[in-house]
């Protein structure tokens, strides 16, 4: 009897082929690039064993009833979870694989890339040179900020935020401030010193977010938090968008509270085109492309279909959520 696996999108071949060679499973997968529409993923969720999905899925009670008592494992290629209601998950005795580390390096590197390029204006400055509006050299043009000799803080020093700190230190930063619930013993490899998220704000020249999205964290980054920064602070956000309060970020922003925003992560996820962050020139939006190399996401692929397997086994799942 072959166990019945749902996938919600087309993802890299290295995990579909895990799937399919396993032998195990007959799997059914929504064979497009956009997201499954939420009447196909309640229909073909019913009956699975397995669900393999993204983060754009939301998993809750309603999809987890239309699957059924027969589910046994979720696999979400993602490291972030927040789109998974757990209380639920839990409840029905189902277990939850993810994909931690393999993501690691490639979203530090984008993470370095959005601070670099918001901070130094590397959008404004291509758009320029498109738009003729480079007349010749000028002293005072296009003038953005610098690593070195900087202070940076880091929200959220876990495994991403440790490597965004170690790249970042060769640049030239003078201190590298954290703030979190709890000092990280591995701080001491950058250097970090663990202080009040206030401290962080009122000292930093760079703030970067880099924490899970809970209810402690949700709309961490309000009015109260853009002020505490200093005016020529640059913020940046590869984590999760509802960490934000974009409204107070945009008031911030165009009032001169703070000097720039790079965001890898919205919300909403699009963000629609006419939205007024994307009206201004000190904010430099990307479409969540933290782990989006090729190596990565095939990687991803790949742990993603070896927990699945695992759950659906019953046996060790290589990177299990502890619920
Ligand atoms: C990306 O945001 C992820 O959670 O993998
Ligand atoms: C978050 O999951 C991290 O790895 O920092």
């Amino acid at each position: 009897q072959l166990m019945k696996v749902f996938v919600t999108r087309r993802i890299p071949q290295e995990g579909m082929k895990i799937l399919l060679q396993a032998g195990t499973c007959k799997v059914s997968l929504w064979d497009s690039d956009e997201p499954v529409p939420r009447a196909e993923l309640l229909k073909g969720v019913a009956g699975a064993h397995g669900l393999l999905c993204l983060l754009s899925d939301r998993i809750d009670a309603e999809v987890l009833n239309a699957a059924g008592p027969n589910l046994k494992v979720i696999s979400t290629m993602s490291v972030g979870f927040d789109h998974l209601s757990l209380d639920e998950v839990k409840k029905r005795g189902v277990r939850v694989g993810y994909t931690p580390d393999v993501l690691t390096d490639a979203t530090a590197e984008l993470t370095v890339a959005l601070l670099l390029a918001t901070a130094r204006r590397l959008p404004e400055g291509v758009e320029e040179v498109k738009s003729g509006g480079w007349s010749t050299w000028k002293p005072l043009w296009l003038c953005g900020y610098g690593l070195s000799g900087s202070t940076v803080g880091v929200i959220g020093l876990g495994r991403i935020g440790m490597a965004i700190a170690t790249r970042l230190k060769p640049f030239g930063v003078k201190r590298l401030l954290y703030s979190g619930r709890v000092a990280k013993p591995q701080a001491s490899e950058v250097d970090g010193e663990y202080v009040p998220l206030d401290t962080l704000l009122a000292e930093s020249d760079f703030v970067v977010v880099s924490c899970a999205l809970t209810p402690q964290t949700q709309g961490l980054c309000d009015k109260a938090f853009f002020t505490k920064m200093k005016n020529t602070g640059v913020f940046i956000n590869t984590s999760r968008g509802a960490v934000v309060n974009q409204e107070d970020l945009y008031q911030a922003l165009s009032g001169g509270q703070i000097a720039a925003a790079g965001l890898d992560v919205t919300t909403p996820e699009p963000l629609p085109t006419d939205h007024p962050l994307l009206t201004l020139k000190n904010c430099v939006v990307l479409p969540h492309i933290g782990s989006a190399t090729y190596s990565t996401r095939g990687v991803m692929a790949e742990l993603s279909a070896h927990n699945l397997l695992g759950g659906l086994q019953g046996s060790d799942m290589p990177s299990e959520l502890t619920l």
